[in-house]
């Protein structure tokens, strides 16, 4: 079977590729040849690369015509953002794969209203991000129902893993909120630091891929989300960090409205977008249809990063050990 990755060496691809590649597919990674995987591994020699800017061939309205002449069974698309983006590419593929997996995301769902959201619950999303991408999944389920294409669509949480920051107990990505809690120094938070965050390791979210593909009958013209067994309150989470250091955590409440002038514009901006959120995603359905079995729960995740953050002399931390 060939699969067709599109932006498959970033985070997800970077623990995705290997596994196919160990589990037999052909595996071919179409991108711009900017970034590498973040962690090496050998699979990648077996990985075929194909460079082409997604966005250059779709305005010039040939992207999905350069995906089929590759020849892929299964196409998995990482990165698309827009209907027409999704359009674009159905309608080139429709009739012609055995699979479509697509890349979605925890924002298809608004504010949630009975926790764990599950996948079935009606869609409020709001920002540009979730409304595009709750768009693209209504499109693929109905192109599914229609028209027999062969979609599934894979919500993750926030991704986390060695290689980049992950979503700080403060909502945003900066390295100073576990560098404060690190050395036992107070941490404002907003509100009263229950509203959550839903991590995902991004091998558990390659896990989820894997699982879809192996359960084609039951993935195909579904969602499901892609998090870890739990989410997080911002405020046990912070807890929770600062003791993982062997520390009490100092924390301070103050409503958003104030907290926001402590912290740069970009910084206040992430976290009223995450805490507005407030993802709390239940893993049920992809336990019983796809057998997904998260590896790492959020914390495990995330305390993974943050060693890797240490290690690296990006965050300052009195030594773990
Ligand atoms: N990050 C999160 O926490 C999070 C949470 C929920 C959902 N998601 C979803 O996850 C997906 C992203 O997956 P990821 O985090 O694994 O990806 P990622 O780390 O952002 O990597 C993106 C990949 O796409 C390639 N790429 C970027 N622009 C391209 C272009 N114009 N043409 C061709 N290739 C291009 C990149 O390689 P080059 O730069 O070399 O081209 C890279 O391989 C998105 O659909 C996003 O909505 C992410």
């Amino acid at each position: 079977m060939r699969v067709v990755m599109i932006g498959g060496s970033g985070h997800v691809g970077t623990y995705l590729a290997p596994r196919l590649v160990e589990a037999g597919y052909e595996v071919i990674n179409i991108s711009r040849n900017q970034r590498r995987p973040y962690r090496p591994h050998a699979a990648w020699q077996a990985v075929q690369q194909v460079v082409l800017d997604r966005q250059a061939e779709e305005e010039a309205g040939a992207f999905g015509q350069r995906v089929l002449a590759l020849k892929p069974d299964i196409v998995i698309d990482m990165i698309c953002f827009t209907l027409q983006s999704a359009q674009h590419l159905v309608e080139a593929l429709q009739g012609q794969v055995q699979h479509f997996l697509h890349t979605g995301t925890m924002w298809v769902h608004g504010p949630s209203v009975v926790v764990p959201t599950s996948e079935e619950q009606p869609r409020k999303p709001f920002g540009e991000y979730g409304i595009q991408k709750a768009a693209i999944e209504a499109y693929l389920l109905d192109q599914a129902r229609r028209n027999g294409f062969p979609a599934t669509i894979i919500h993750p949480g926030h991704i986390v893993g060695p290689g980049w920051r992950p979503v700080n107990p403060a909502g945003n990505l900066s390295p100073r909120v576990f560098e404060l809690l690190a050395r036992g120094e107070e941490l404002a938070l907003p509100n009263f630091g229950l509203e959550t965050l839903h991590h995902v390791h991004a091998d558990d979210v390659a896990q989820m891929f894997m699982g879809a593909l192996a359960h084609w009958s039951t993935a195909v013209g579904h969602s499901f989300h892609a998090v870890s067994p739990g989410a997080l309150t911002l405020r046990g989470y912070a807890e929770a960090v600062a003791s993982w250091f062997g520390q009490q955590a100092r924390l301070r409440f103050t409503p958003y409205e104030e907290w926001k002038d402590t912290v740069s514009p970009e910084e206040a901006a992430m976290t009223y977008d995450h805490i507005a959120h407030s993802p709390n995603g239940s893993i049920a359905k992809a336990q019983q249809l796809l057998g997904y079995r998260p590896r790492y729960t959020s914390l495990q995740a995330i305390y993974e990063a943050v060693s890797w953050l240490i290690a690296q002399g990006a965050m300052e931390a009195p030594s773990l050990s």
